[in-house]
């Protein structure tokens, strides 16, 4: 998938000559955003929106495997986040809320429930900083996920786990939390 190749480079780009070629931290997360929010974009209208509401030919559903569906958009994501995270690059991301329906996208960071908060407050802006994790420091930049569609909306208050039943259109529902050491 576009999202890994360009992250294994960006994270070969990173441990290697990172520096010597003057990546900006900040300029680094920003483009791995635009692959991350690209894909999930292009997943979101081009499968999901075209075979489920315009073609009617198959569902999305959280329960996908045992009801022959299409994965949500945010589990497509955390597939891929998953995947990224085996191969141990130190790299990360996830989409992450303080009003979580899966409690593993919940933040668990100081920074990541500041950041957070942040994004939520401040609407239109991206939250940055560095934190020390174990042994490493890392940067670490929070991305706003914001409520585009009805569906959103309708689907997290209706939600039997999700926490919050009052999301409007939109309001900024979670962030894409993307963290590399540095
Ligand atoms: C059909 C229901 C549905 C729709 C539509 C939907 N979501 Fe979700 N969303 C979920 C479920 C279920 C999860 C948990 C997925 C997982 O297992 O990680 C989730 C996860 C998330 C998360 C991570 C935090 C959490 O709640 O676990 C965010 C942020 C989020 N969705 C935002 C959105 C936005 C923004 C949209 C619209 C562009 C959207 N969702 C559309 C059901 C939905």
């Amino acid at each position: 998938m576009r999202t890994r190749a360009f992250i294994l480079a960006a994270a070969a780009a990173l441990s290697g000559c990172g520096e010597k070629t003057g990546i900006e931290p900040q300029r680094m997360a920003d483009a791995i955003f635009a692959v991350i929010e690209a894909d999930r974009a292009s997943y979101t209208t081009n499968v999901v929106n075209r075979l489920q509401n315009e073609e009617k030919v198959i569902k999305a559903d959280e329960h996908w495997q045992d009801n022959q569906a299409l994965p949500l958009p945010a589990q497509m994501m955390r597939m891929g986040a998953e995947r990224v995270a085996e191969q141990e690059s130190g790299f990360n991301y996830a989409l992450l809320s303080q009003w979580a329906i899966n409690k593993q996208n919940k933040p668990r960071t100081d920074l990541e429930r500041q950041g957070l908060a942040y994004i939520v407050e401040n609407p239109g802006q991206n939250f940055y900083g560095t934190e020390k994790l174990g042994d490493t420091e890392y940067f670490t930049a929070v991305y706003p996920d914001v409520a585009v569609s009805p569906a959103c909306v309708s689907c997290h208050n209706e939600h039997v786990d999700s926490p919050r039943k009052d999301f409007e259109l939109g309001q900024t529902m979670g962030g894409v939390v993307i963290r590399f050491p540095l």
